[in-house]
């Protein structure tokens, strides 16, 4: 790696260091830093610019602890989330894939801008099961779904643990990052 490229990796690390958290400590984020957050989230680029998406913040703590309980274990990560940020969708025929794709640039924006922040997110997938008591829940209106809910919080201790081995978290990069053309043989 010569110097150029090291500077590269130096200054894109946070991006890096940008983690998946589901233990956070009992304290609470501050307004501003959510109203920031989501900002960034809406911001995010869309198909045509459609902004699928509608944000529901939450912070409050007893309805946040409803939505745990309503779609475990997938929503672990919310059990001491102080704060998280609800992703609806519209569900229209033939938009499955592109609200998908759209959803999944604003969820990992909300984990990034938390990072940025010093804070820590982790997404959520509500199961297709789940939907309707998450729906009553946040009081949706028909034709709307949740399958992503963002946690974020200050992270513990044990949230913070790496998951992984050392050297596990990812694949190899020569076994995902190829060059001109698939590998031969
Ligand atoms: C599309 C998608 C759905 C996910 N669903 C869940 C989920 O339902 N519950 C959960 O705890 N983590 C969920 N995750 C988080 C992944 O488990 C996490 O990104 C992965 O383990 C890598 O974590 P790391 O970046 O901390 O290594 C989801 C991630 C993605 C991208």
């Amino acid at each position: 790696m010569n110097d150029l490229s090291g500077h590269a990796a130096e200054r894109v690390r946070p991006l890096v260091r940008v983690r998946q958290v589901r233990d956070f400590l009992d304290r609470q984020v501050a307004r501003s830093e959510l109203d920031a957050i989501v900002d960034v989230a809406r911001w995010s680029g869309s198909s045509s610019n459609s902004q699928p998406w509608r944000f529901i913040v939450m912070t409050d703590g007893a309805t946040i602890k409803r939505l745990a309980d309503a779609g475990m274990p997938q929503t672990r990560g919310l059990q001491t989330a102080p704060a998280a940020v609800v992703i609806a969708l519209p569900d229209e025929q033939g938009q499955a894939v592109s609200h998908a794709y759209d959803e999944g640039r604003a969820a990992e924006r909300i984990l990034i801008a938390a990072s940025s922040l010093g804070l820590a997110a982790g997404i959520s997938w509500v199961l297709p099961a789940n939907r309707e008591k998450v729906g009553e829940i946040l009081g949706l209106p028909p034709g709307w779904f949740v399958r992503t809910i963002v946690a974020v919080g200050h992270p513990s201790e044990a949230g913070l643990r790496p998951k992984a081995a050392p050297g596990q978290a990812r694949l190899p990069r020569n076994e995902v990052v190829f060059e001109e053309k698939w590998p031969q043989g």
